[in-house]
């Protein structure tokens, strides 16, 4: 990491959101007491509410307070405290963007980050308003939060209103996915070893499992989860950037595009379902009341709409139509409310040839590489190993890279902090490029179409088990199974 001491504005819209509380600002303290923001810098909470300067800073204070719980210190808090400012906007009326304009034209030549982490609705207009006030310079950045549109149409409108004030370069698209640090550490076990090379296609490998599931529900969020559901919450962005980067093509190098060039060739890849392939790879399904982790929690629908038809979970087959990946498929699934939290990724590798173990023949497990994201970080790959002993029995076991501490650091940077400091540093290379947003919509949009005549009707699970037992039928008619305990 090379840039410590970063000056620069961060101008953060929807500053008094539950992201921005949750997520942003506890990032930024992080950034700032760990240097790599300088005590010059500001950041500027953008947000609707009128409040003064002490209300602002004893309500970030209370926040970080909660989420950051133990690393939370009074003594850092008051230095960091000095690089908060507010002002107040009415993202939709020009006229409010004088204070915000007063306050950026301080420092004209600086490094000015402009996060929007409010509803897409605004995108248009705050991009305009900072146009129309001559804020946008050369040294200017856009972070755009998801969801970026509800699908191909509506995503194209929302970059074409943003690109006619800031160039793409200037546009960082997140995906919070990408700066998760295992998820970063497959292209370094992809790339940085040479052990995976040839093994890495359909010669050797039989499929892929990517599960990323939750055993929390839709929380407070019901209203925009209900509008979007797990498809397009989870699966048209995180779940398809990890295919990506389990499928995706060596890059030439990690400059940005290079790397984003490979991933789009994945996405593109992607078979396009015909109706018959939506109904039978593809399962939606939604939650029942049960129980989540000893507790027993309502159903989705006895949220504010009984007749719902939002999926709150998704499991799907997907082809990757290219060399590499000819006949290998990449079985995908997310839901909400599922047995335990946990996210991984397993490369199941063919079986051996011909075995020379005689008896032991049908113990010969094939090896497996598992990748797990959450609830800990780990890489582990599954090896045959002969018991030890005069016996001559065998057993998968794991050869384990635990992940959870960063060496000498005590706390693992959540990705929010990584994404932030690379925007900071105007590095893209984590952020998602429009072609690739678009290839991804173009994909989801044909088996929401199809959702949307019922092609694959809803099926119901309880709240805390694995999802729908479709989903399990959708990896075992292939002969498969989730590995799941
Ligand atoms: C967000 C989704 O992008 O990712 C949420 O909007 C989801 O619905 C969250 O809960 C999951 O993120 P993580 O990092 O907790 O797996």
């Amino acid at each position: 990491m090379t840039s410590k001491f970063k000056v620069c504005d961060f101008i953060l819209f929807g500053g008094h959101g539950d992201l921005a509380f949750r997520k942003l600002m506890p990032a930024l303290y992080h950034l700032s007491l760990d240097e790599y923001l300088s005590d010059e810098s500001r950041i500027i909470t953008v947000a609707r509410k009128d409040m003064t300067h002490n209300e602002h800073i004893e309500l970030v204070k209370n926040k970080l307070k909660e989420f950051l719980e133990d690393s939370f210190n009074e003594e850092e808090f008051s230095k960091f405290q000095k690089l908060l400012h507010i002002v107040t906007v009415d993202f939709s009326d020009n006229n409010t963007y004088k204070k915000l304009q007063e306050l950026l034209e301080m420092y004209k030549d600086r490094e000015r980050v402009n996060y929007l982490s409010t509803s897409p609705s605004f995108f248009g207009s705050i991009c305009q308003s900072l146009h129309s006030w001559d804020l946008i310079t050369e040294f200017s950045r856009v972070v755009l939060e998801k969801p970026l549109g509800k699908d191909l149409e509506s995503s194209r409108a929302i970059n074409k209103k943003v690109l006619e004030y800031f160039e793409e370069d200037q546009i960082y698209r997140i995906d919070h996915y990408l700066g998760k640090d295992t998820v970063q550490n497959i292209m370094a076990l992809r790339f940085a070893n040479r052990l995976f090379v040839p093994l890495w296609n359909s010669n050797h490998i039989d499929h892929v499992q990517i599960t990323v599931a939750e055993s929390v529900g839709v929380e407070n969020r019901w209203g925009y989860y209900n509008e979007y559901g797990a498809m397009r919450d989870m699966v048209q962005n995180h779940l398809m950037q990890l295919v990506c980067l389990i499928a995706m093509e060596p890059p030439c190098s990690l400059d940005a595009n290079s790397v984003r060039d490979e991933k789009v060739k994945v996405l593109r890849s992607f078979r396009s379902m015909s109706d018959e392939d939506i109904k039978t790879n593809t399962v939606r399904g939604q939650y029942i009341s049960g129980s989540s982790e000893g507790e027993s929690v309502p159903g989705y629908l006895e949220g504010d709409d009984k007749t719902s038809q939002t999926e709150t979970f998704v499991a799907i087959k997907v082809d990757v139509d290219n060399w590499r990946w000819n006949g290998v498929p990449f079985y995908i699934r997310s839901g909400k409310r599922m047995q335990k939290r946990n996210s991984e990724i397993v490369i199941q590798f063919k079986t051996i040839p011909h075995s020379i173990f005689g008896k032991n023949e049908d113990a010969i497990n094939a090896n497996q590489l598992v990748i797990t994201l959450q609830p800990n970080e780990s890489i582990e790959l599954k090896l045959m190993n002969k018991i030890p002993g005069l016996s001559d029995e065998m057993k998968l076991q794991e050869v384990d890279l635990e992940l959870n501490t960063p060496y000498n650091k005590s706390r693992k940077p959540d990705a929010y902090e990584r994404l932030i400091l690379d925007v900071i540093l105007a590095n893209p290379t984590l952020f998602m490029r429009l072609d690739e947003v678009e290839a991804a919509w173009k994909w989801a949009d044909k088996i929401i179409e199809g959702w949307q005549k019922n092609i694959s009707p809803m099926k119901n699970y309880t709240a805390g088990s694995y999802g729908p037992s479709a989903s399990i039928q959708l990896i075992a008619k292939d002969g498969r199974s989730w590995n799941d305990e």
